[in-house]
């Protein structure tokens, strides 16, 4: 029998995690489990961070509800978040999807959203250093990371790369983006 493919979406806010994995659910007729609404939705916080406007979620609450949904489902599952590399059982995951945009298109969506200045700066630098990239290597296996830029690309584009992944058409590669080369991060840094 084959193994139910769990995939992970992960990136900073604005990349289109969610985007992309409500999309893929469809394609995939998978589940989708967003791990933000999850944390709001059941209480799996430990407190407001005042700081960043943002809960403080509780990763093991979290961890449990999700293991809880692994044993009672046998779809496969799309895992939709920033957490989903730390919450997600390494084994059991087929693909860790990092989703990149350049951060100067990062910073107009936050802004956008009208996030804090404060909320923006911290997101793009993020963006900039590949964190979400580093926190996906630090526990996932590094052969099943696969790192896309979608600044240029339209969601479907995505999609149908992950798909070409999934399908072993395309190689599952990271390391691929470097935003920090670029004249605009330049200009990005002097106004951070
Ligand atoms: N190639 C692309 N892939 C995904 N989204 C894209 C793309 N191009 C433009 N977008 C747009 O970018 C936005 C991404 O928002 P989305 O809510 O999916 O991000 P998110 O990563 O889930 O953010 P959050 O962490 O706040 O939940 C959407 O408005 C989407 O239409
Ligand atoms: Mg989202």
């Amino acid at each position: 029998m084959d193994e139910r493919q769990i995939i992970l979406v992960t990136g900073v806010p604005g990349t289109g995690k969610t985007t992309i994995s409500a999309l893929l659910a469809a394609e995939l007729g998978a589940e989708h489990i967003e791990l933000t609404r999850l944390v709001k939705e059941s209480g799996f916080s430990q407190g407001w961070d005042e700081a960043r406007a943002t809960v403080i979620a509780d990763l093991k609450a979290l961890r449990n509800a999700l293991y809880n949904i692994l044993d009672n489902t046998t779809s496969p599952l799309i895992i939709d978040g920033h957490y989903s590399p730390d919450v997600a059982p390494r084994d059991e995951t087929t693909l860790v999807i990092v989703l990149r945009c350049a951060p100067w298109v990062i910073r107009e969506k936050l802004l956008t959203r009208g996030y804090s200045p404060r909320k923006v700066r911290e997101n793009v630098e993020a963006e900039l250093l590949g964190t979400c990239l580093a926190d996906a290597l630090a526990v996932q296996d590094p052969e099943k990371i696969h790192e896309i830029d979608t600044t240029a690309q339209t969601p479907e584009e995505t999609v149908m790369l992950i798909l070409s992944v999934l399908d072993g058409d395309v190689k599952c590669s990271h390391g691929t983006v470097d935003w920090m080369n670029s004249p605009e991060a330049e200009v990005l840094l002097r106004e951070l």
